[in-house]
């Protein structure tokens, strides 16, 4: 089947498939693979501290994919980074963004705190730029400074979190009637009714985090891996982390870990999710090829 959505047609991709950010594994052979399996794989640029490191990582998945791809710079919010030296700020990622536009960069991402310089330059040079929030109040604020798309992500994530978070319904189905840019769902999506329920209530596309930590090329550790493949869902440190904002530091993926029982390859994370969701539409009555979501 093919699909077809505004993000696919803005991105170039396969399908309607975006990978999250990720510190510490958001890194070239990662992203490549996720390209290289229909969808846009992001490289997280706070992973690298010198602009010939970065470089490097651009250079790398230049070989390993002829495919589109993304960069993402996570602007930590103030507060964040009085407590850390290490924390981004806009203006500290300048020089990779210039980095990613010159190699080609089609697609930049920005998460966590406002970015509109940074949007500015993509723009310059005729590329388009995503915002990824917490709320739909800071999606509709993205919108208004000129994002391309925006991601809310849903209280059922992982990630930035926020006290104001609403559920992934709760966000694509309000955004949908307030923004008219593109959205990407993202929070607590980990299988092929989850990606279809949010193209349902609104999404363009659907982002994957903690679902895909726990992939073969996922440079995760296997403790790491460990803990997503054998996550208990019903655990108390899921709701801590996920529901009541404790556990702030910690690596606890979403409950969408629940849905991954074995290590596969990205391709075949990716290929089980269409799969499915074409089985499940055709159950549906759904007869045609295509799908289109405008
Ligand atoms: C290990 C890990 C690291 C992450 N690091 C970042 C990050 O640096 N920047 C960011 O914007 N989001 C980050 N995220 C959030 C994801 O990009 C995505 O928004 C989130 O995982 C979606 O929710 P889900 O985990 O329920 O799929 C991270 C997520 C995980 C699991």
């Amino acid at each position: 089947m093919i699909w077809n959505t505004r993000i696919t047609k803005m991105t170039n991709t396969q399908y309607p498939i975006i990978m999250g950010a990720f510190a510490i594994i958001g890194r070239a052979e990662f992203a490549a693979a996720f390209s290289n399996a229909g969808g846009l794989g992001i490289i997280t640029a706070l992973n690298f501290r010198t602009n010939e490191e970065f470089q490097e990582e651009i250079d790398k998945m230049k070989k390993l994919t002829n495919k589109p791809y993304g960069v993402n710079f996570t602007v930590w919010p103030p507060q964040v980074r009085q407590r850390s030296e290490r924390a981004q700020s806009e203006e500290s990622y300048f020089d990779f963004v210039d980095i990613a536009l010159d190699a080609d960069v089609k697609v930049i991402t920005t998460s966590a705190y406002k970015a509109a310089k940074i949007g500015k330059k993509v723009h310059d040079a005729g590329c388009v730029w995503f915002h990824k929030s917490a709320t739909v109040k800071h999606a509709i604020s993205a919108e208004k400074v000129g994002a391309d798309a925006v991601t809310i992500v849903g209280l059922e994530g992982t990630g930035f979190k926020n006290p104001n978070q609403n559920t992934t319904l709760v966000n694509m189905t309000m955004a949908r009637k307030l923004i008219k840019v593109p959205l990407i769902a993202a929070g607590g999506i980990g299988d092929a009714r989850g990606f279809l329920a949010a193209l349902a209530m609104g999404a363009d596309a659907v982002c994957f985090g903690s679902a895909i930590m726990a992939t073969k090329e996922s440079p995760a550790s296997e403790t790491w891996k460990k803990q997503v493949l054998y996550q208990d869902i019903f655990d108390e440190k899921f709701y801590k982390k996920i529901y009541h904002l404790e556990l702030r530091d910690s690596p606890i993926g979403s409950m969408a870990c629940g849905h991954v029982n074995e290590e596969t390859t990205i391709k075949q994370f990716i290929e089980d999710i269409i799969a499915n969701a074409e089985e499940i539409l055709r159950r549906w009555g759904f007869e045609g090829n295509k799908i289109t979501i405008f």
